[in-house]
């Protein structure tokens, strides 16, 4: 299978890239520029490398930087922004700092070259640089300029080197993929392989020779990784993997018993599903501060995976369904925390295990998905909107009660339904939040004093910013007038137009 190194100096961009790279079919991995030497490039057999963008000058000192050797391997290179100038700077040429930067779309003027076969000679590109290439190094060539900017993009044919200084891996660069497909496939003559039928052939063949005939568990949370993992792990080994999902009573609607009926009556697996909703509940009475909650949860999964440990003895391997971005996130080591997010990864340290096998690593979200249709998980469950670890508690303001907890579900279930039933494309994140406020209100004849319920819906790339999402009234106003008639004991229904910042995507 042919790869590409994406060697990452800091740019916002470094998983776009890689995610461009792979809608082509071919593989690319992002690894930061400290964490790997040219030797490994070398002997890792790379087919193309891409140097990202970074906020830094190259002349700086301290600033990320690479061996100039990386540039004779024979390995084409395409540099990108700063990947471009850190080019130039090894190879030779001078950077420096433009009186004023180029930020958002310009015109740019392209040459001839094989980096440009198929795109016209103008056309639109976004840049944002303030550095620019002033001198392209001995043996390069100007392919492209902008009014400001004279060396918008250089070559060195024979090595096989580019450079831009724009973005091409952004949809506002009306000819960037075209751009990324010359190079991968023009320059690099990568071929067009990597795709997820193929995954799923490798990673069962991979772990049914390292894992079957021993004992591998799966903590199973019921969202979209944790259950493709398992859906794969099982195609790999069988009965040899045994599933533990935790139903600690504050999921959604209806989701334990989907969970039970996908993976115990569709694959067949061997599924413990833990009832322990009234010991969470005990737990959890009388506590209204939020951390305090989700430190409750946490601590008890652990109780009950450390039980379950103790039922299943010595385990072999530890099966998660970690992600390619939790891998690229963790490895930064940058996510600052505003809540303690609790997920089952705080696993490993309670089970008795030789090894942690992660078969998802490598693969962004929407190949984790594409995996999970093609081995059979119903849809619902691979379309699935992020749901939190600790569950309904972080939408029960105030003190938790089994009461609650239904009311809130029923509820939940409803706006869900609507949503589902009247948008083409739902929002990122949706859901019913029960706050602690009760209100007066008439129903019927009478007076009644219900709970106030708010609806939350968030539009977002990343969940680290996001716009509460504009529902359409109706839409609204039908999920209200079911919820106040269906769900006694809510009678007031409010909608949350704030954004992230300033609040959370969550109330608690
Ligand atoms: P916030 O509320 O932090 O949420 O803006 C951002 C995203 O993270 C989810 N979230 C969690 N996920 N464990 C999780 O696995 C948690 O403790 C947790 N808290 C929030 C939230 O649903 C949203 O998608």
């Amino acid at each position: 299978m042919d790869k590409i190194l994406v060697l990452d100096f800091g740019g916002q961009y470094d998983m776009l890239i890689a995610r461009r790279v792979r809608e082509k079919h071919v593989y690319a991995e992002v690894v930061n520029f400290d964490k790997i030497t040219t030797a490994e490039i070398k002997s890792r057999g790379y087919k193309g490398i891409i140097f990202t963008g970074g906020p830094n000058s190259v002349y700086e000192e301290g600033a990320p930087s690479f061996s100039a050797e990386v540039l004779s391997l024979g390995i084409p290179v395409l540099g990108i922004c700063y990947g471009m100038q850190l080019m130039a700077h090894l190879a030779g040429g001078k950077v420096t700092t433009a009186a004023d930067g180029e930020y958002g779309k310009v015109e740019i003027a392209v040459s001839d070259a094989l980096l440009f076969k198929g795109v016209p000679e103008k056309s639109v590109a976004w840049m944002s640089h303030r550095d620019y290439v002033a001198e392209v190094p001995a043996g390069f060539r100007i392919i492209a300029r902008t009014e400001k900017c004279p060396a918008a993009a250089m070559a060195n044919e024979e090595k096989k080197l580019y450079g831009v200084q724009f973005h091409p891996e952004v949809t506002h660069t009306a000819y960037g993929n075209k751009m990324l497909e010359d190079f991968i496939f023009e320059v690099c003559a990568c071929a067009a392989d990597w795709n997820m039928e193929s995954f799923i052939e490798d990673s069962v063949a991979k772990y049914k020779a390292k894992c079957a005939g021993k004992k591998v568990l799966l903590a199973l949370s019921g969202g979209v990784d944790s259950s493709v993992a398992a859906a794969l792990m099982h195609k790999a080994v069988g009965d040899d993997l045994t599933c533990v999902f935790v139903d600690h009573g504050l999921l959604r609607k209806g989701e334990g018993d989907l969970v039970e009926k996908t993976f115990k009556g569709k694959f067949g697996m061997n599924l413990i599903r833990v009832d322990a909703e009234s010991r969470f509940l005990q737990k959890l009475a009388g506590v209204i501060e939020p951390e305090k909650k989700r430190k409750i949860i946490g601590e008890e999964f652990i109780r009950v995976f450390e039980e379950q440990g103790r039922i299943l003895g010595k385990v072999d391997y530890l099966c998660q369904g970690t992600i390619y971005p939790d891998v690229i996130e963790s490895g930064k080591g940058d996510a600052s925390t505003i809540k303690s997010h609790h997920n089952v990864g705080g696993l490993p340290s309670v089970i008795d295990f030789k090894e942690i096998v992660e078969p998802l690593r490598d693969l962004f979200k929407d190949e984790v998905r594409e995996v999970g249709l093609k081995l059979g998980l119903p849809p619902d469950l691979v379309w699935r909107q992020p749901f939190p670890g600790p569950g309904l508690a972080v939408r029960i303001i105030g003190e938790i009660t089994k009461e609650k907890a239904d009311l809130l579900r029923e509820a939940d279930a409803i706006f869900r339904e609507e949503i589902a039933a009247a948008m083409e494309n739902p929002p990122n994140q949706f859901f019913a939040v029960l706050t602690d406020t009760r209100s007066v209100g008439v129903m019927g004849d009478a007076r009644s004093y219900g709970y106030v319920l708010a609806l939350r819906a968030v539009t977002t790339d990343d969940f680290m910013t996001a716009d509460w999402t504009r529902i359409p009234f109706d839409v609204l106003e039908k999920a209200s007038c079911r919820i106040t008639s269906e769900v006694k004991g809510i009678n007031r229904i409010v909608y949350d137009v704030t954004s992230k910042p300033p609040a959370t995507v969550e109330w608690e």
